[in-house]
């Protein structure tokens, strides 16, 4: 008797199991909380329950489907006039679990509201195991999929492998958009791997009266989005009828592809379906989960390696970005040194934006000094040796003593292997030479020349006469003169200058400079001389007054050289003929006589026979008259052939000319940069 009681009540018991977890709840709700396994749902194809509680829809074999279907029908009472009675909530979890990384991805799984729940014709392929190829979009299927489809299949309509889409009585899709979930965190959508082999909540909520369907997406972890993945406007009106049966279809396709796991279910028609807690639902299997505890360790193994490498080639990269080089004997002019870092900043990397010009031998770059604001400009010399570097450094520091209100100042230096970088205070207006030449700056007339003039005479008086040493310039010409801000002339670049003590031989070794501008005893000599520099003065006199360059390209034989244009207006008494027609006339005539007789005295061929730049200040400054012009005198260097001067009448760039020593022109070839005399 008592143990005919005890088994009474253990069946009691058990009955109540089974009615608290699904066959007892409301008709049109029902929730599975923790797994299926006392569901009693209906199942088919490959569709298995895993002792977990997991419903499994397909393993990974080939050409599988599975489907599984509360046991009974929903009423959607279509007959009621109310169209309230069409909608339905419902959450659920999947997972799609590939066997490995290579696998194929299978078809999918889909949510299915169905008429029937035989599936029994259905292809395992493309077709999510719905339909067949016959049967796809057969209005009398009744039914309606949200799919979570993994594959790209040709004539489905889909967008890509990694897609939500709403089907209608077949696959291919009423609308789809590839798999994300929006962020309430982050406030943005984030893209969503379906087959990532994790749980991806789902929620599907339709309200019937709206004729609005939503699909929201999310994974482990997340909250529901306040946003859906879809939201469609959709009338389930022909689809729906009174009974129907609500479930789960999945597929695997021709190749070896993913196991589709349900994980929990909620499904409700009088209101929004209960969220299921995660943390209750069945595990998914380990090794179906792909990221085991191995795995994961070198995961962290490589993650720490990579930075340990980032970390490493950054601190390296950083070294060799900002990598100066210094030498004891730099010791002595620490002041004067920049580091790197300072101009890379100052320069913002030495961006082209920043990019200046290109001054003689390199590239020069505007920046301003962190701190003190300081605008400066920087200038990139490539030296390939460092021979010769400790006399240039402790020239060029000199050369940053040197004071004069016409003259660039020169604030310091900075070494880099193969690299020089010289800092100048900028001067804003930038070089004469594309005021006097370029179209797009405006003319300066004749009183802003005649200042300018004056004041790069000033300079170079200085230079030469009144420092403690002798310097000489070298490379005088519109494109050395700076203007500053007010327009004032500044003689710039050092960069080939060359010191002299007073006593000492004035002689140098390598000879530079510009075509046009050179001294021809110069090229004959090799020897750098104040009156070398004064020639190149006379060439600057003229080129300012007469608003071109002193070797024009692309002219007749006779205009080539500016000297000889001047020189033909003088022997007709008209000098002023030569002076820039942009000025229109308006100058001080005596001034631009006086201008161009200076120039064409300064080009005068034979050293001995040029002004000091002390009698040509006093000139300007309208002290002393001025001596007779030669006339019979040739400025050009004499023996320059005349294939050269065809060349240079058909050149179209300015020519840098490169002479070892005491050359003469007997033969030149031209090259990127310009003509190199080379010895025969
Ligand atoms: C998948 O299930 C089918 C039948 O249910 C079985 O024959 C097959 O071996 C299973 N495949 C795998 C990979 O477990
Ligand atoms: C559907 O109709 C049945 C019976 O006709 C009723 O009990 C149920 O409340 C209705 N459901 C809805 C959601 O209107
Ligand atoms: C598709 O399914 C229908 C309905 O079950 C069946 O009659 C038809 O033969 C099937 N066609 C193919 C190509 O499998
Ligand atoms: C997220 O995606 C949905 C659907 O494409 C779109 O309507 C919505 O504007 C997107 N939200 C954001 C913040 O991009
Ligand atoms: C269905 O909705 C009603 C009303 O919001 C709610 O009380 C009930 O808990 C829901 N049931 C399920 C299973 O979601």
């Amino acid at each position: 008797m008592a143990a005919a009681l005890t088994s009474f009540r253990l069946w009691l018991l058990s009955c109540m199991a089974v009615i608290s977890m699904a066959e007892a709840q409301h008709p049109d709700q029902f929730i599975y909380t923790n797994g299926f396994s006392h569901a009693n749902l209906q199942l088919a194809g490959n569709a298995e329950i895993r002792p977990s509680g997991l419903l499994q829809l397909t393993n990974t074999s080939r050409l599988l489907t599975g489907h599984a279907f509360y046991p009974s029908p929903i009423n959607f009472n279509t007959s009621s006039s109310s169209a309230r009675s069409l909608s339905f909530s419902t959450n659920f979890v999947i997972a799609i679990v590939p066997e490995s990384k290579e696998a194929s991805s299978g078809h999918g799984v889909a949510f299915v509201i169905s008429r029937s729940t035989d599936f029994s014709h259905a292809d395992a392929i493309q077709y999510l195991g719905l339909v067949n190829e016959s049967t796809n979009g057969d209005p009398s299927n009744h039914f309606v999929a949200v799919e979570f489809d993994t594959i790209f299949s040709l004539g489905t309509d889909t967008i890509d492998g990694n897609h939500v889409g709403i089907d209608l009585n077949g696959v291919k899709s009423y609308q789809s958009i590839a798999s994300a979930y929006f962020s309430n965190e982050e406030r943005k959508n984030i893209s969503l791997d379906l087959k990532n082999g994790r749980p991806i909540q789902v929620w599907i909520d339709y309200d019937g009266r709206g004729q609005l369907l939503d699909v929201t997406l999310a994974p482990e972890n997340s909250p529901k989005p306040n946003q859906p993945l879809l939201s469609t406007s959709i009338d389930l009106s022909d689809i729906l009828m009174d009974t129907m049966y609500v479930g789960f279809s999945a597929a695997t396709g021709s190749l070896e592809s993913c196991r589709h796991y349900i994980m929990g279910w909620s499904f409700n028609r009088s209101g929004e379906a209960q969220s299921l807690d995660l943390s209750e639902l069945p595990k998914l299997p380990r090794n179906g989960g792909r990221i085991n505890t191995v795995l994961l360790i070198s995961i962290i193994a490589a993650a720490l390696l990579l930075l340990i490498i980032v970390g490493t080639t950054t601190y390296v990269y950083r070294r060799k970005k900002y990598e100066e080089v210094h030498e004891d004997w730099e010791k002595e002019y620490g002041p004067h040194r920049f580091s790197y870092k300072t101009l890379y900043i100052a320069t913002k990397g030495f961006k082209d934006k920043q990019l200046l010009g290109f001054g003689g031998f390199g590239k020069v770059y505007k920046g301003t000094l962190p701190y003190t604001n300081e605008q400066i400009a920087v200038k990139k010399v490539s030296h390939e040796s460092s021979q010769g570097m400790k006399e240039f450094v402790s020239e060029i520091v000199s050369m940053g003593r040197l004071r004069h209100k016409n003259l660039v100042r020169l604030l310091g230096y900075c070494r880099r292997k193969k690299e020089l970088l010289l800092v100048y205070e900028l001067m804003e207006n930038g070089s004469l030479d594309q005021f006097l030449f370029s179209v797009d700056k405006p003319t300066l007339n004749w009183f802003q020349r005649f200042e300018i003039i004056r004041g790069v005479a000033s300079a170079l008086l200085y230079l030469h006469e009144e420092g403690e040493q002798v310097v000489l310039h070298r490379d005088i010409k519109a494109s050395n003169v700076l203007l500053d801000s007010n327009l004032n002339g500044r003689l710039g670049d050092f960069g080939l200058a060359r010191l002299h003590d007073r006593d000492s031989d004035l002689q140098t070794t390598r000879l530079v400079g510009t075509f046009g501008y050179m001294d021809p005893e110069l090229t004959r000599t090799g020897k750098a001389t104040k009156a070398a520099d004064v020639f190149a003065f006379g060439a600057f006199l003229l080129e300012v007054a007469c608003g071109r360059k002193p070797v024009e390209h692309n002219v007749a034989l006779e205009d080539i050289f500016l000297v000889d244009v001047v020189k033909s207006c003088f022997k007709r008494d008209a000098i002023v003929d030569a002076s820039d027609p942009r000025l229109q006339g308006n100058y001080v005539v005596e001034e631009m006589e006086k201008v161009l007789k200076l120039g064409l005295l300064c080009s005068n061929p034979r050293p001995d026979f040029r002004p000091t730049i002390k009698q040509v200040v006093q000139y300007l400054e309208g002290n002393g008259s001025l001596p007779d012009i030669p006339l019979d005198s040739n400025s050009k260097p004499q023996n320059i052939p005349f294939s050269i001067l065809e060349t240079l009448s058909q050149s179209t760039t300015e020519i840098n000319i490169s002479i070892e020593t005491n050359l003469e022109f007997d033969s030149v070839t031209v090259g990127e940069t310009g003509l190199f005399p080379t010895r025969t």
